[in-house]
């Protein structure tokens, strides 16, 4: 017969996003519901190398729901891609009588999760909390949504003193491979144009885009560029207008990490909430190498060899249209 679950210990790795304390609560309040124990593993793989461990109840995640960033911290663990580092990881969780864990991170983190289950089979529910979105299995990861709104809210200010000046800005958003926050800040922010990694777009279609000297040209224009666009970061793409022609004023916003923090949106919150406890119910459901995901409104659990094989969300096409229509 299988071991009942008696402990489970919660962490949060890789790149911090909204929502990821919310999802705490909810896994750590869903144990007390449950009558299980909960503890926090802190800094990620790395306290779990240290055994760095904290006992959470119900009341000891009070007044975190609104708040940006991890209370449990969070680190990319070098130590823990090693086979050393993993044992060494197991058997603090043994001595502590962990018997299951979820983690709520994103790729990197549930390859490190996935891993150590095949290794040494303890429990595990991923939940994806990133603010790129790029996990297939799930419409939306937790922390995307409160960094779109961050970079519409941005993009509203710089538009301001676009129109002002007259000016043409490249904004630079975060996705180190992913476009969903520039393809729907943009939309959002009404850019001219969106460039993101899922897209092939020339240098040359995308300054036809901008018409210089046309009659029809505007000189203020917002770009939104994602980070990991392959045409070229922000900059580039500045630079390279500015030298084919001297027609537009241009500026360059990079927004980087003030995308990552601040407090996360009502459907964050509920998102984290729902998934939080959908973790704790899995696992108490004999789920074992799982990632929770929302699917047209409902919780699902992703094997996770089916989420290694799939590799990333992709753009949705509806969106891609949408852009191109309104960018005319
Ligand atoms: O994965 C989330 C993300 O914010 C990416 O968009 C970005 O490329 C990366 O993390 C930045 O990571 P770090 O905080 O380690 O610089």
């Amino acid at each position: 017969m299988e071991k009942k679950i008696g402990k489970i210990g919660v962490f949060t790795s890789g790149g911090d996003a909204p929502g990821m304390n919310a999802a705490i609560r909810a896994v750590v309040r869903a144990c007390a519901y449950y009558k299980i124990e909960a503890f926090g593993i802190m800094r990620g793989y790395e306290g779990m190398i240290e055994g760095d461990f904290v006992k959470l109840g119900a009341r000891s995640v009070g007044n975190i729901i609104q708040r940006g960033g991890t209370i449990l911290k969070t680190a990319r663990s070098e130590e823990f891609r090693t086979p050393e580092g993993r044992k060494k990881a197991c058997d603090n969780l043994r001595e502590e009588g962990i018997d299951a864990l979820v983690a709520i991170g994103g790729d990197g983190t549930f390859n490190g999760l996935h891993k150590f289950f095949e290794e040494y089979q303890i429990p595990s529910v991923c939940i994806p909390g990133t603010i790129d979105n790029d996990l297939p299995g799930t419409d939306y990861t937790i922390g995307y949504d409160t960094a779109t709104n961050t970079a519409v809210e941005a993009i509203d200010r710089i538009r301001d003193t676009a129109l002002s000046h007259n000016r043409l800005f490249f904004v630079e958003v975060m996705g180190r491979n992913s476009g969903y926050i520039a393809m729907n800040s943009g939309i959002a922010g009404g850019a001219t144009a969106i460039i993101i990694p899922e897209e092939k777009m020339t240098f040359d279609q995308l300054y036809n885009m901008l018409g210089a000297n046309k009659e029809s040209s505007k000189k203020s224009n917002l770009i939104v560029v994602a980070e990991g666009s392959k045409l070229g970061d922000a900059n580039t793409l500045a630079k390279q207008v500015a030298e084919r022609s001297s027609y537009f004023d241009i500026k360059v916003t990079i927004l980087g990490h003030l995308q990552r923090g601040g407090s996360p949106t009502y459907f964050d919150r509920v998102l984290a909430s729902k998934m939080g406890i959908a973790a704790v119910e899995g696992l108490l459901g004999g789920k074992k190498d799982v990632m929770v995901g929302i699917k047209d409104n409902k919780m699902v659990y992703n094997d996770y060899s089916s989420i290694l094989s799939e590799k990333y969300h992709e753009i949705d096409a509806e969106s891609l249209r949408i852009a191109k229509i309104l960018s005319i």
